[in-house]
């Protein structure tokens, strides 16, 4: 098991553009520190708001040890709290999703309010202090229609994407979402092999015939790597998207933690659908065309997305082991379309369950070759897999501030 000095010294001197080394991508304690550098300190993607439609709504989910829950108050607000009781320390909800008028323990009915508070707790001595109680917070926020939580004492500045988010997502219609399908799978590879295989696409053509059929696997048509290296093609669809009021164009984090970018589908396809049709009749938010293609979102560690005209996808990764990756992909759609009227839902799935299990082959075989004593870590195309490296750069970067020694501990 790597110390924190060895895995430092893996970061500090890989190879730039090449592949991580082996440890990086199976060591229990680089897991250990990925938890706690990474998706302990780092804003994560939760859940979509549409999901707690009303007050009482719940969903709940586990980030490494840490079980949370999410509930929507009577005041409309969304909070996240560890899912933890504060008598013994039961999990209050085990349910994934769910509604409820307050959080009961099942162990002893210890009953919070859904703001947190200790309602009641039965039979408890003079001098108990229930205000003392309540329901340790996590840091939360609605990023509209997105909801991240962040399980840092002091999170990381979210103001930087905040406003981007929210003005890119206004016209897709989030607000008026329903969740229409939900699917979990667990991927037997490192977290950090299921984002980098998300953030190219030189594997499509070779992986991917459903998707190839509406989502170009030129990395200039899904810009990729830049506003610059955009294609003709894509700067003519962020000018006529922004001319009709649709935030399009490429914009990042200076480290590209996220991008937000509307990219075209091949052929004026309309949706990911095996017809490149809409697979929703009742669309969402206030998208002017039908050819306006798919707002692209990442942000890590652990989302990206896809935002059309007629339904949205939102994915979220969470670390289970070193090797084992969960990844739960939600289909959103109007609140007000019918199943079996306004859509289907295997004409709506179809492309992106058979992608995601495509890709889960991919990563589980890249797992399988990196565990051999032969894996060493091979160059990445400059030209196809900009956003790997950028990634890794990211990751590298991250990490390594975090794990350096820092000045006044190193003096003590
Ligand atoms: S552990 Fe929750 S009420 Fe006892
Ligand atoms: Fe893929």
């Amino acid at each position: 098991m790597l110390s924190q000095t060895d895995t430092l010294s893996l970061l500090a001197n890989r190879r730039p553009n090449y592949a991580l080394e082996q440890d990086l991508y199976c060591d229990p304690g680089v897991f250990a520190l990925d938890l706690e550098h990474v998706f302990y300190k780092e804003w994560l993607f939760a859940i979509p708001a549409c999901e707690l439609p009303k007050a009482g709504a719940f969903a709940t989910l586990q980030v490494g040890a840490y079980p949370v829950v999410i509930t929507r108050g009577n005041d409309g607000m969304v909070r996240a709290f560890h899912n933890v009781c504060r008598h013994r320390g039961q999990r209050l909800c085990a349910k994934e999703t769910g509604s409820t008028p307050k959080l009961v323990c099942p162990y002893h009915q210890w009953t919070y309010d859904l703001d947190g508070k200790l309602l009641y707790a039965r039979d408890m001595q003079d001098g108990f202090d229930p205000a003392a109680h309540g329901l340790k917070k996590v840091h939360c926020v609605d990023l509209g229609g997105m909801v991240f939580i962040c399980l840092a004492e002091v999170p990381p500045p979210i103001s930087d994407l905040a406003p981007k988010l929210m003005s890119y997502l206004a016209p897709s219609g989030l607000k008026d979402a329903k969740v229409a399908f939900s699917s979990t799978i667990v991927e037997k590879g490192n977290w950090k092999l299921v984002i980098e295989n998300n953030r190219e696409c030189y594997h499509c053509g070779g992986s991917h015939p459903s998707l190839c059929r509406t989502y170009s696997d030129n990395p200039r048509m899904t810009a990729m790597e830049g506003p610059d290296s955009a294609s003709p093609d894509i700067l003519d669809h962020w000018k006529r998207c922004e001319a009709a009021g649709l935030p399009s164009r490429f914009t990042n984090h200076p480290q590209m933690q996220w991008r937000l970018a509307r990219i075209p589908l091949l052929n004026n396809a309309e949706s990911y659908t095996m017809s490149t049709k809409a697979a929703v009749a009742k669309r969402m938010g206030t998208m002017p065309f039908n050819d306006a293609g798919s707002l692209l979102f990442f942000h890590y560690p652990n989302t990206w997305n896809h935002f059309l005209g007629d339904h949205a996808i939102v994915f979220r990764i969470l670390p289970i082991s070193p090797t084992e990756t969960e990844v739960t992909t939600k289909w959103l759609v109007h609140k007000d379309a019918v199943e079996g009227v306004d859509y289907d839902i295997p004409n709506l799935t179809e492309v992106w369950l058979n992608t995601n299990d495509e890709d889960r082959q991919v990563v589980e075989e890249n797992q399988k070759g990196i565990l051999s004593p032969a894996y060493e870590p091979g160059p990445y195309s400059t030209i196809q897999e900009e956003g790997v490296i950028q990634f890794v750069d990211w990751y590298a970067g991250l990490m390594q501030g975090r794990l350096a020694p820092k000045p006044a501990m190193a003096a003590e």
